[in-house]
């Protein structure tokens, strides 16, 4: 599945982020995420698999594209012909407001993986800690922020002065924040995209070494597909605080509000394929670049199966007929 899927799954997110590109600083977070919906929706027809939306936009009576459960790929129209079943999960625009606002780190993001290899989580909240791989194992969601940027200093051989935490800017992490601030790391306050952050933190030379707090379950689970393919961590647990989110849970088939997930748990598939494209700049990509008539993007492509961490620097230029690719590969820590 993956070679072939990865190159397709590619030319989703670009287009994709080429189209929502458009639409930076304009001030509408609606007409941003349409943008990337629509153009991931259409390209996604042409993507040679029988694919089930797994985490999407919403349910069907509140998305009438990428919805839960929708089927994608060239099987919805060509019934001769065998498709593999892929399971696909969407952010078509991480980051709306960082796009409508013109800020870092908006991107495009799909991951798919062989059936049932993406957790079905609901649209809840999700606590949440996130790490490279040479802090694997090494912290605990319930243990206090000092006890785990200790581990991770210990782990990355450097003081706790020296790290670098990203935590959302949200009033819900007053504490935290102030709890992180006594250990004396350096706190990254982000805005907005806490899936781009917890790719971050598994990436070298990022400069981010842990994300901790709470953000939205999907982000989660895209989060953990592509740490699988990193070597990274994330440890979450659901935010399950009212009836209505028990019986989500309970449609959804989880029995468990408070299991603690780890990465394996989140995206447990063998076949998984990772792919995001930058819309805005940022710290792990840079943004779609527009010049007379052409385009530039950069995306990052992972393949679980083949170790394969890939950057994809691509030009797409009037009068080429296909886009040139520059590839750096690099193979993971
Ligand atoms: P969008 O993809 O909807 O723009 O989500 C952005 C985001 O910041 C996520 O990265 C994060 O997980 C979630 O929203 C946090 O939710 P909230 O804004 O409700 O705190």
């Amino acid at each position: 599945m993956e070679t072939l899927l990865s190159l397709e799954f590619l030319r989703v997110v670009e287009q994709a982020a080429i189209a929502s590109a458009r639409t930076m600083g304009l001030g509408n977070g609606h007409k941003s995420d349409q943008a990337a919906v629509e153009t991931m929706r259409a390209e996604m027809d042409a993507v040679g698999m029988d694919g089930t939306i797994v985490i999407g936009e919403g349910e069907r009576d509140e998305a009438p594209m990428l919805y839960i459960g929708e089927k994608v790929g060239a099987a919805a129209h060509d019934k001769g012909h065998k498709y593999p079943q892929v399971d696909i999960a969407v952010d078509p625009l991480e980051g709306t407001n960082l796009c409508a606002t013109g800020q870092p780190n908006a991107m495009t993001v799909l991951a798919a993986s062989d059936k049932g290899g993406l957790l079905h989580a609901p649209d809840l909240y999700m606590e949440k800690i996130i790490v490279g791989p040479a802090c694997k194992g090494a912290v605990d969601l319930d243990a206090p922020p000092d006890h785990n940027l200790h581990a991770i200093a210990k782990r990355l051989d450097r003081d706790v002065e020296d790290l670098v935490v990203i935590v959302l800017d949200r009033p819900r992490h007053e504490k935290l924040i102030q709890d992180i601030r006594k250990t004396g790391a350096r706190i990254l306050l982000i805005s907005d995209g806490d899936l781009s952050a917890g790719i971050s933190a598994a990436v070298m030379n990022t400069g981010v070494h842990a994300v901790m707090g709470t953000g939205g379950a999907p982000e989660g689970v895209l989060t953990a597909a592509a740490l699988r393919c990193l070597n990274g961590q994330i440890l979450a647990r659901l935010v399950v605080s009212k009836p209505e989110h028990e019986e989500r849970l309970a449609q959804m088939g989880i029995k468990d509000g408070k299991r603690i997930y780890d990465t394996a748990d989140l995206a447990p598939g063998d076949n998984i394929i990772f792919a995001c494209t930058g819309v805005t700049p940022g710290s792990l990509l840079r943004g779609v670049r527009f010049f007379g008539g052409g385009t530039r993007t950069q995306s990052l492509i992972l393949k679980l199966k083949q170790r394969q961490v890939r950057f994809v620097d691509t030009v797409s230029a009037c009068g080429f007929t296909r886009s040139s690719r520059i590839t750096h590969c690099a193979l993971m820590g």
